[in-house]
């Protein structure tokens, strides 16, 4: 079996730190568009070790400005690469996100009903089915993550996450792919609050207080099974 993964998405902020860590090949969004099942099935000329899927519509703000475009992106184009990958027999790992959750009352496990609060989260849980409804070999990875960098000079104190920065979570969706999981997945790291993170990077940032009633103020990811799984396989 080829040891290469095809991932999609190579471009964008995950997709750099991770195909720095595994042995792959990431077409363009020009040489593999994920709404066109020609396209795809046409690039698949080798076995891959599996698929790895981030191709997406990432920003909150502009899939809730262009609902149509997204829904297009991140439910059928899951649709269209999970059928394809299964009809060549190749697992299928499609990145999900936290947003899948109302973001209320924080620890979600794997097993938690979803329930977006936002577009953007619909269209990644419509993603989701779609692998699941057309694969017989898939991981779902909720995770979260931050840019390298932290762009603001104030963090929450008072909203909470399992997300880390991209080149942490990027590992770790590394070693999730060296595990061969099946089913759904929930991989960060320990809940704290955005300013603990912030502060990680850079110790002059300022704490600040989320007094907004409606924003999603526990957005942790329960852990547990994705920590036990590590320690069963010595990471
Ligand atoms: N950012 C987060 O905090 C976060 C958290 C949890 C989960 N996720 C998920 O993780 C994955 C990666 O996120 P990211 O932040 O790295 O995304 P990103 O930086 O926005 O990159 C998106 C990638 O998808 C490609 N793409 C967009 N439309 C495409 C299409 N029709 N066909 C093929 N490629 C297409 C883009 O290529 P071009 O730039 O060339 O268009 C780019 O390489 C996504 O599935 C996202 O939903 C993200």
């Amino acid at each position: 079996m080829n040891e290469k993964y095809l991932i999609t998405g190579g471009s964008g902020k995950l997709g750099t730190h991770l195909k720095e860590l595994l042995s792959c090949e990431t077409p363009t969004h020009q040489q593999f568009d994920i709404t066109d099942p020609i396209k795809i099935r046409n690039y698949f000329n080798q076995d891959y070790k599996a698929v790895i899927h981030l191709a997406a519509i990432s920003d909150q703000q502009y899939a809730a400005n262009h609902q149509e475009e997204s829904y297009i992106v991140n439910v059928l184009g899951c649709r269209n690469l999970a059928k394809i990958a299964n009809e060549k027999n190749l697992k299928i790992i499609y990145i999900s996100t936290d947003y899948v959750f109302p973001g209320t009352k924080g620890n979600y496990s794997e097993t938690d009903l979803p329930s977006p609060a936002n577009w953007y989260g619909y269209t990644k849980l419509a993603g989701e089915w779609e692998i699941r409804l057309n694969s017989q070999n898939w991981c779902i990875i909720r995770t979260s993550f931050r840019p390298l960098k932290w762009s603001f000079p104030t963090a929450f104190t008072n909203v909470f996450t399992s997300a880390d920065y991209v080149d942490v979570i990027a590992n770790e969706i590394f070693l999730c792919s060296k595990m061969n999981i099946e089913g759904i997945i929930h991989i960060g790291t320990q809940k704290k609050s955005f300013y603990d993170l912030a502060i990680k990077k850079n110790k002059k940032i300022e704490p600040e207080l989320c007094t907004l009633p409606d924003f999603q103020k526990n957005r942790d990811l329960c852990i547990e099974k994705w920590d036990k799984l590590k320690e069963m396989h010595g990471f």
